[in-house]
Parts: C-alpha cells; structure tokens; sequence
C-alpha cells in the first residue's frame, strides 16, 4: 500500500487549475456540511496538546479527528514559531496533514499544511461571521497582517459585500506590505491606525503573533455596535488577544468549547458565559441571527476536522488532475512477525567487520 504525498508543488498546481476562489469555496462549504457530521456523531474530536516554549508561545502541536463514516483519522503536526520569519524567512505557522486508515493503521496520504491551514482558518471565519455579523457588513478592520490575514479577508470577501479593508500590524512594514498579498481580491485596502480601524469596521479580525500575557491587541472601544470579531490568534495557554471587558459584553461563540476554554479568548470567562459553539449554531443559524445587532466574537482556535476537510478536499483535486507522488513508505514484510527481513540475508552472512566483532565477543 502506498502514501498519497501531496507537496506545496501540488497544491499549487491545484490551485492553478480550479482557482483559489473555488478552493476558497469548496472549503466553506465542506466545512458546513463537517461540522453537522460531528454533530450527527459521525466524527470525534480531541482536543489538541503539545510542546510550548515559554514565554514565547512557540509550539509543536498535534491535533487529531476520526471519521466514522470513512474509518479514517486525520492527525495535524503543526509548529507555532514566531521567530521564524525574521531568523530564517520561513512562515510563523508550518504544519503537515496525514490520513490514516482507522482499519489498519495505513497512512493514506501525508500533505504539506501551511497554505490549508491558513485557507480553512479562514473558512471558518467566514462561517462563522456569515451567522453573526450583519449581512450588509462593508468595512472590515485586520489586526495583524501577517499569513493569516491574507485569507481571513478571502474567506469573508467570498460571503460580503466588502468595499473597504482597514489594516493594522504593530510592524508598519507588513501593513504595508498587505495590499499587494491581496491584489487578487480587487479590494481597497488601506493601512490605518488602531483608532480609526476599531471606529470604523464591521467586521474586525485579529490574527496576531501577540506575546503570552501581553496587552490586548485591541482596546474594545469606540466599536460599532454590531461589531462581529473573529478572534484567530488566541490559541495557546496564557496567549490572549481581547480586552476582558469586551468579552464580557459580547456574545462569545467558541469553534470547540472544550479547547477554547483551555487555550482560546474563552480561557478569559467562565464556562457559563460562553454562547453555543460554532457547530451547534450551523444546526440552526436562523436562532442566532438576532445577535447581528450586537457584539459578537466567534473564538476561533482551530480544529482537526477542518484540516481533515482542507486534506480531502485537496486529496480529491489531486487525485482528479494525477499531481501528488505516490510512495512505498511503510515495510511490509512477507514474514509479519520479522521486522529484520530485509536484512535477513546480512545476518545470515555476516560482512567482514561484523565476523571480526564476533570473533572478538567470542
Ligand atoms: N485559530 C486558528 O485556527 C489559527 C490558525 C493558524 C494560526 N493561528 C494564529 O494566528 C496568529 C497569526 O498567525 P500568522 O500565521 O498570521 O502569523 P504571522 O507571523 O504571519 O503574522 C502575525 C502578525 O501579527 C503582528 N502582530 C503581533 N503583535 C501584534 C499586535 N499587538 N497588534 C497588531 N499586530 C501584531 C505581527 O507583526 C505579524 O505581522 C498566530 O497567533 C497563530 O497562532 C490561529
């Protein structure tokens, strides 16, 4: 049985061939139809752990989903490394897919992450804002204009009317920097300062590299009423991007409460003043949309299933259009019981050195 390699050539190659908007497209919508699967019982998920450095937050994370349906579990590894950019030019968030098959154990396909991750973050933002923030919604306000930004904005341009994006990043450069990593989108897009952003969006989105235990990334005043935020960058123990205060007021929606509480802007309440979780408003969206008047936060801090949803979704593509490599990765033996088989011939005649050693020991 071989595995399915699906390298960042591929998706590219991919991406090429139906466009990023239909990616985009395809994943909203997978997304939607997962997060009712989990609620049917057809999936499980965990919650995710790892290794985290302090105080800057830096992490190796692991995170898993089982599909019943399909007897498949999906594990993502990914890394959270600040530094990384300025060190040595590589992204702050690296991550790799694999699928195993929950019958035997076979890895079906190992996948480069790190354009899926940031395309079903912001998938899930989409969803999420679709349910809470005003549909008229024009102006939206990126704090932090870093991977995570690029398609925070894809993902609500594919559900808004947008007409105007406001950008701030404590570093001007990457503000700057912003409007041609987002030409695609036709968009105008103006680089502000804190003040007139939280003034003047809808829609807010913060996707910080934030410091554990630092300030919030934004003040909390002076909002829009109807303000919608989605709170990307919390995903960490002690790393945190809204004022208490805010919180507090707002309707908070958490993608995965278990995991929000623990890692997520929730780890700043108490269980009881989290709202209902992503996947239950998507059962009956209509129920929630009153809240489109008020404050509102959809806690986002990322879930298995949408990487098992990003995965499949590239998987298919791949498959359809022959890109990917297939691999022998694992050894089966003809003798299951004897992981030395290959080498069984070498012990049988032992090389020249391995005799003297033998020698020596006897
Ligand atoms: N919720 C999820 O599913 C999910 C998925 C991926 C990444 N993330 C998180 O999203 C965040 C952003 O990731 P990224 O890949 O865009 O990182 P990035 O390094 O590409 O960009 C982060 C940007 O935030 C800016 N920044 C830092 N502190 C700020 C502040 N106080 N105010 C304004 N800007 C500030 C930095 O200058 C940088 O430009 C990270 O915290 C990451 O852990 C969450």
């Amino acid at each position: 049985m071989e595995t399915l390699l699906i390298r960042p050539q591929d998706i590219a190659k991919a991406i090429e061939l139906v466009g990023i908007d239909t990616l985009m497209d395809k994943t909203i919508a997978g997304l939607t139809e997962a997060f009712k699967e989990v609620n049917r019982g057809q999936g499980e998920l965990r919650t995710r752990a790892g290794f985290v450095k302090k105080p800057s937050c830096a992490c190796v994370e692991w995170m898993p989903y089982m599909r019943k349906t399909d007897q498949s579990v999906t594990v993502k590894v990914v890394a959270y490394q600040p530094d990384n950019i300025q060190t040595i030019g590589i992204p702050t968030v690296l991550a790799t897919t694999s699928l195993y098959d929950f019958n035997n154990g076979h890895l079906v396909a190992l996948c480069d992450a790190v354009t899926l991750t940031a395309i079903r973050t912001g998938a899930a933002s989409a969803i999420a804002s679709k349910i809470l923030a005003n549909p008229d919604s024009a102006t939206v306000g990126l704090v932090g204009a870093g991977a995570q930004a690029v398609t925070q904005l894809h993902g609500l341009s594919r559900v808004f009317p947008l007409q105007e994006v406001l950008v701030y990043d404590i570093n001007p450069d990457i503000a700057r920097s912003f409007s041609s990593r987002v030409a695609f989108l036709g968009l105008s897009i103006r680089s502000c300062s804190l003040d007139e952003l939280e003034r003047n969006a809808d829609i807010i989105c913060t996707a910080t590299s934030v410091d554990e235990g630092a300030d919030p990334v934004i003040t909390g005043e002076n909002l829009k009423p109807h303000v919608h935020i989605n709170a990307v960058g919390a995903d960490i123990i002690g790393k945190t991007e809204l004022p208490l205060s805010l919180l507090k007021r707002s309707f908070v929606c958490p993608d995965f409460p278990e995991q929000a509480l623990l890692e997520g802007e929730c780890q700043q309440l108490q269980p009881e003043e989290v709202r209902p979780s992503l996947m239950e408003m998507i059962e009956r969206p209509e129920e929630f949309y009153h809240w489109r008047e008020q404050q509102t936060v959809f806690d986002s801090t990322g879930l298995a299933i949408e990487d098992h949803v990003a995965l499949s979704i590239m998987q298919e593509l791949v498959q359809a259009h022959g890109l990917g490599q297939r691999l022998q990765l694992e050894y089966y033996p003809n003798d299951p019981y004897n992981p030395y088989e290959f080498i069984t011939s070498s012990l049988q005649h032992p090389p020249a050195a391995r005799q003297e050693a033998l020698a020596i020991v006897d």
